[in-house]
């Protein structure tokens, strides 16, 4: 992982390989900051920012060289490789990532379903069988996993995620609501809609704000 670069700049990064990733479909071989600065509504600054943290990749007066940058941050993020994910629950949430085939662009390959339910067992969500927790420990030693999705009630989220961790995945994107307690070296990343929903909802309380100021005036 690359050191002491902050998780603001990594945030930023999924974004700058999509433009990237865009302008290479559309055949466009360099960029100027300014250019892409005008394309991201991301000032130019804060464009050169954010690649010196990597060691730049730009060129005075020839910009940025697209697939070279594009490649590169791909590094960075880590998406140059497979990583191999397993999904723990396969309810409405669990089923609906099964069944997101873009993840696989990107090199997330969903190679596992699991789930409790017996009405589940042998069920299949674009190919993939759901197995049931017992079977776990067996695929796990049999296929290398690196990330385990955390789809299941938050009331068992806890204790399933430190059996992960005890099979040795050391990688967990959580959807249920609950602050995983984990080692430290485990990684996590929290997914919540709802998070999202709510800066939404604290940003049209403030875009109301600004339109009653700007009426006023
Ligand atoms: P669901 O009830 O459709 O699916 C949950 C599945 O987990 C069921 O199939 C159940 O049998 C299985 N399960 C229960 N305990 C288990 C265990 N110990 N091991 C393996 N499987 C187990 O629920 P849904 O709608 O798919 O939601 C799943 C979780 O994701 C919930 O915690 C929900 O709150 C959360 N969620 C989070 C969102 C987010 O943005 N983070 C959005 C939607 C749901």
């Amino acid at each position: 992982m690359e050191k002491g670069i902050s998780q603001a700049v990594i945030r930023r990064m999924p974004r700058y390989y999509r433009y990237l990733g865009e302008l290479l479909d559309g055949g466009v071989e360099r960029i100027s900051s300014n250019e892409l600065s005008a394309r991201m509504r991301v000032t130019a600054s804060q464009i050169r920012q954010d690649l010196n943290n990597f060691g730049g990749f730009g060129q005075q007066g020839y910009g940025y060289n697209v697939k070279y940058l594009y490649d590169e941050i791909g590094k960075i993020l880590g998406i140059n490789q497979q990583h191999n994910i397993i999904v723990i629950g396969a309810g409405n949430l669990g089923q609906a990532l099964a069944n997101y085939m873009k993840f696989e662009k990107r090199g997330f390959v969903i190679i596992g379903l699991f789930d409790v339910d017996p009405a589940l067992e042998g069920v299949t969500i674009r190919g993939i069988q759901v197995r049931m927790m017992d079977e776990l420990q067996a695929f796990v030693k049999a296929q290398r996993v690196d990330i385990a999705a955390l789809t299941i009630p938050k009331e068992r989220a806890d204790e399933t995620a430190n059996e992960l961790v005890k099979l040795g995945i050391h990688a967990i994107w959580n959807f249920a609501h609950l602050d995983l307690e984990l080692p430290e070296y485990v990684v996590v990343e929290n997914v919540h809609l709802s998070d999202s929903l709510m800066q939404l909802s604290y940003n049209i309380a403030n875009q109301r704000k600004f339109k009653e100021q700007k009426d006023k005036k």
